[in-house]
């Protein structure tokens, strides 16, 4: 069990109690998300190398010293995070760096990076007594919000557009929730969500209002850290849409710096479709604030011409002297096979966007041979088979006959052995 000491408003740097506030800063609004802060002092001494290698818990829940939970009964019963990291000497080969992790996310319990904030704000509404969460989402927090509020005994409605994924509007009926496709794109589906919830009172796990779900994503970072004994890669490359993920892999790593469990900062790159990419336009333009555009791209999972986390995504890129980089449909569709056939990981879109960023920037010569790169897969490929599809052709079809096989098999498939 931990109290958060307070929450910091990202924009105007207000802080306030706990209570105080429920989800946003009163004086910025919607933009002013807040950080949760922690007393790192007093948390040393229980979150340290020491306890670390002690602790068995291959969850996230080894980090629960600074995750904001204050009834540990009402942690969800799912296994959450300590995905794999690999080590693919392969990459390192292609793309000459010294190093090339790739964190494979999709190994999550409904498949995506998401269960990590969905974990703590399914416990988060538990502990404010609610029974009804809900979000609007591109469709991987709502299936991941769907899959632990039905082991938390909660009621999930969820809001996604209407183009969103079969594989996930089908995890979210699967799941129990109550599910409304929205005519419209997630901006037309956010702003649903925010007026029903408003409404009805139920609890928000929107990521960018709700300042507690940063906080599971930013495990992803930790358990980088950790998996590396606290040697930091030099840059970690994410895709971006809201700007949730980044926001969350920034203050994982500020909370180990904090902790003094690592001595420096990654360099995190923030990797947008071409078809949306208003904080990569921000961040080239210095602007102080992101100006919405249109999106327009395959990964739906990024498909965000309005991100509502701007603010964490921008000053995650800034203070880490970071990058972004944007990359087209096709280079996302190409990055597919690649992975899967590099590094075994089977990524959606907007999971290997992250590895299509970073095959740009290495091709360009903008990451340097000496530097160690980590990758972070967001989600499975399963959830997007359209999309694979498109990027790996079509299977050969034969009767259950030799001869049949010999001929269709013939400069098809044989001559490449
Ligand atoms: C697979 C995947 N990757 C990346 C993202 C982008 O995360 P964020 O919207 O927090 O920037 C999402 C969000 O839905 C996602 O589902
Ligand atoms: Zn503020």
């Amino acid at each position: 069990m931990t109290k958060p000491m307070k929450l910091q408003c990202v924009l105007c740097g207000r802080e306030y109690e706990p209570g105080a506030v429920r989800y946003t800063c009163p004086s910025c609004g919607l933009d002013g998300t807040l950080d949760v802060l922690y007393d790192y002092d007093e948390i040393r001494t229980r979150l340290n190398r020491k306890s670390l290698a002690c602790d068995p818990d291959r969850s996230l829940w080894r980090y629960r010293a600074v995750l904001p939970v204050e009834d540990d009964a009402h942690i969800p019963s799912l296994s959450v995070g300590w995905t794999p990291l690999y080590d693919s000497a392969k990459l390192r080969e292609t793309y000459g760096v010294r190093k090339i992790f790739v964190k494979d996310d999709g190994r999550n319990p409904t498949a995506s990076l998401k269960d990590r904030a969905s974990a703590v704000g399914v416990a988060k509404a538990l502990d404010a007594g609610q029974t009804i969460v809900s979000c609007a989402s591109t469709g991987n927090a709502a299936s991941s919000l769907s899959g632990f509020a039905a082991v938390s005994g909660l009621q999930s409605v969820i809001f996604v557009p209407q183009t969103a994924p079969a594989a996930k509007v089908t995890q979210l009926l699967v799941y129990g929730a109550a599910v409304v496709l929205v005519r419209g794109d997630y901006s037309d589906a956010f702003l649903l969500a925010t007026a029903a919830i408003d409404a009805y009172g139920w609890y928000n796990r929107n990521c960018a209002i709700n300042p507690y779900l940063v906080e599971g994503k930013k495990t992803c970072a930790m358990e980088i850290a950790e998996q590396l004994d606290f040697e930091v890669p030099d840059r970690v490359f994410i895709s971006v849409g809201d700007g949730c993920c980044i926001g969350g892999i920034y203050k994982g790593f500020l909370d180990l710096l904090r902790l003094g469990l690592i001595d420096r900062m990654p360099k995190i790159t923030g990797v947008q479709a071409e078809g949306a990419c208003p904080i990569h336009d921000a961040f080239l333009s210095g602007s102080e604030r992101v100006t919405f555009g249109p999106a327009d791209t395959i990964a739906d999972s990024i498909s965000v011409g309005a991100p509502r986390n701007w603010a964490k995504a921008l000053r995650a890129v800034r203070k880490s002297g970071g990058a972004t980089v944007t990359v087209s449909d096709a280079e996302i569709l190409s990055a597919i096979p690649e992975l899967a056939r590099s590094a075994g990981v089977f990524g959606e879109p907007a999971g290997v966007a992250a590895f299509a960023g970073f095959r740009k920037m290495a091709m360009q010569g903008m990451v340097s041979p000496d530097e160690t790169v980590a990758l972070v897969v967001t989600g499975n490929g399963l959830k997007d088979i359209p999309s694979a599809q498109k990027a790996v052709g079509s299977p050969l079809v034969a009767d259950p006959d030799i001869d049949d096989f010999r001929k269709k098999a013939k400069g098809v498939l044989l001559n490449v052995w």
